[in-house]
Order: structure tokens, then C-alpha cells, then sequence
């Protein structure tokens, strides 16, 4: 995902997640409840409503002991996939067991998607720069592997706290060409879809090139649309996806007016 333009929409991003005036408390509420109740190991702990807007954030990152989370531990039935002739494991990482022959086999399904894409966007392709983000250390990886060790697709993504509102921003989404149309997506990102839900995260958001038609088809088919949050003209948009009822929905009439 083009790093350049997030950050040069962080301030739109942030204002339009402080007005969206998501009821995390609420949510927090719930999940400091059900927690406590299902799972030993929350503590009961929690001070301030920040303060347990932190805590979650923290516990979704790392275990108990101050490790990286490995976010795939709730959903064992999500680690496999079976389906259309095919037969592929998925897998969690952090950027301290990723190896640099992982980061470059990451890298390579990456330049075969997307860098043609890059080169006719205004960003252009920069390989040294998208190895930089590939490996920022706050970068969780999902990686899809088939029975003879291929890398079939990948997922990086991280947890953000903004304000009120906590975020499972997607920065890359990549199914290799030969097993595309298979489901493979659709089971990666119902994945991440449940790793957010369990954590409470009020939205998924990810950005993409307004050229990628297939992409965009593919998010719309899981049930994101167009982010108020996108800039009306330029080769990017953003899509996001809500996943409680209880946050508030954006007017974005009155976002645009505002923000453009
Ligand atoms: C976009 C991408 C992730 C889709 O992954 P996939 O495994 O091929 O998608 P799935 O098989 O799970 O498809 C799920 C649904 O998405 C939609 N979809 C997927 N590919 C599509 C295509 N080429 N055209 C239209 N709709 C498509 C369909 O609704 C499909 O459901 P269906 O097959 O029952 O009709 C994959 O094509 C890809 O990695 N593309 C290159 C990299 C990229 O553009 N990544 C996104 C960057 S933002």
C-alpha cells in the first residue's frame, strides 16, 4: 500500500476518526466482560476508559509474556484452507521471526502484483522503500503456504490507536496470480476480519489504486465501500469496512465539505 499517501492523509484520517465519535468504550465495556468472564488470563485490572483502550491494543500486540502476539491462536479452524483443489496453511509473524529470505520471497509476490501498478501511479516503484515498510517492526504478517512450501498470499497489517477508535489497517493484500479466484482472499481477509472483531477494533481500512478494478471488486465483495475519507481526485482511495453497529456512521457529506 502506497505508505507515502497515508501519511500525507494522517491528519484527514485522524479528524474524520475523532468525529466519527466511536463508542469503543461501549465495546470495551463488552469485551473487559466477556473476557473476564471467558478467559482467565485479562486481568481485571483495567483504570481510566484510555487507559483500557491502551491495554487492549496492547494485549491484541503482545501475549503475556511481552511477545508478539501471534493473532491466529483463536481461530485454529482459519489456520487451514481447503477448497477448489486446494490445500494451503496460514501462518502469523512478527517482524522478529520473519528472515530476510522471508522478507525477499514477501517482496518478490509483492513486485509481481503491484509494481507495475506503482510505476503507472504518481508514487512510481520503489523496491528499497517497500522493503523499509514491509519490515516495520509494528508489522503483523499473515502468510498463506501450500503443501510444497510456496508462498501463495500474504497479508501485512497493524493494529492502530487513534484518538477513540482502534483500526486493523491492511497495508498489503496479496494472492499469488496461478491460485487467484480460488477463495484464497476471501478466507484471508474473513480472517482478518475475526482477528478485528475479537479485538474490538471499530473498523478495517486499507487503501488502494483507483485503476485496481479487480481489487476493488474484490473488497466491495467483502463488504467494503468507499471511505469519506478519500480524496476526490488522485490515483488512491480509501475503503473501510465497520464492524460494529454501535460506531457511529460518517456523514460524509459534511466530511467532504470539511475536509477538501
Ligand atoms: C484482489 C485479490 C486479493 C483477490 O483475491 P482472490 O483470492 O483471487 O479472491 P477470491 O477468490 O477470494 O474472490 C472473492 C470474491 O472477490 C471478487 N473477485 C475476486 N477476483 C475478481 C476478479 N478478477 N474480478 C471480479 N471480481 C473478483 C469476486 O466477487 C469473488 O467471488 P466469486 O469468485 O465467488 O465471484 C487478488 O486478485 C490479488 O492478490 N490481486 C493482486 C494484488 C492486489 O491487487 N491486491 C490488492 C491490493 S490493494
Amino acid at each position: 500500500m502506497p505508505m507515502n499517501y497515508r501519511r500525507s492523509r494522517r491528519v484527514l484520517f485522524l479528524n474524520t476518526l475523532v468525529r466519527r465519535k466511536v463508542r469503543a468504550k461501549l465495546a470495551l465495556r463488552e469485551l473487559v466482560q466477556q473476557s473476564m468472564g471467558e478467559e482467565d488470563s485479562w486481568s481485571s485490572g483495567y483504570g481510566s476508559d484510555e487507559g483500557t483502550q491502551v491495554d487492549l491494543l496492547n494485549k491484541s500486540l503482545t501475549d503475556e509474556n511481552g511477545n508478539p502476539r501471534d493473532v491466529l491462536v483463536e481461530f485454529p479452524e482459519l489456520g487451514r484452507f481447503r477448497k477448489n483443489g486446494l490445500r494451503a496453511k496460514l501462518f502469523c509473524h512478527s517482524s522478529d521471526d520473519l528472515t530476510d529470505r522471508d522478507y525477499e520471497q514477501l517482496m518478490e509476490l509483492l513486485e509481481r502484483n503491484m509494481a507495475s501498478q506503482y510505476r503507472e501511479s504518481s508514487w512510481g516503484w520503489d523496491r528499497a522503500k517497500k522493503m523499509n515498510e514491509l519490515r516495520d517492526e509494528d508489522i503483523r504478517v499473515i502468510t498463506i503456504v501450500g503443501d510444497d512450501n510456496s508462498l501463495l498470499g500474504f497479508s501485512s497489517f497493524k493494529f492502530s490507536q487513534e484518538d477513540d477508535a482502534i483500526v486493523l489497517y491492511v497495508h498489503e493484500f496479496q494472492i499469488s496470480g496461478h491460485v487467484a479466484r480460488k477463495g484464497l482472499g476471501q478466507h484471508l481477509m474473513n480472517l482478518l476480519e475475526r482477528v478485528a472483531r475479537f479485538w474490538r477494533m471499530d473498523w478495517i481500512m486499507l487503501t488502494i489504486f483507483n485503476a485496481n478494478t479487480v481489487a476493488r471488486s474484490f473488497y466491495e465483495s467483502q463488504g467494503f465501500i468507499r471511505d469519506s475519507t478519500s480524496p476526490e481526485l488522485g490515483d488512491h482511495q480509501i475503503m473501510s469496512k465497520k464492524l460494529f453497529e454501535g460506531v457511529e456512521a460518517v456523514d460524509s457529506s459534511s466530511e467532504n465539505s470539511e475536509d477538501m
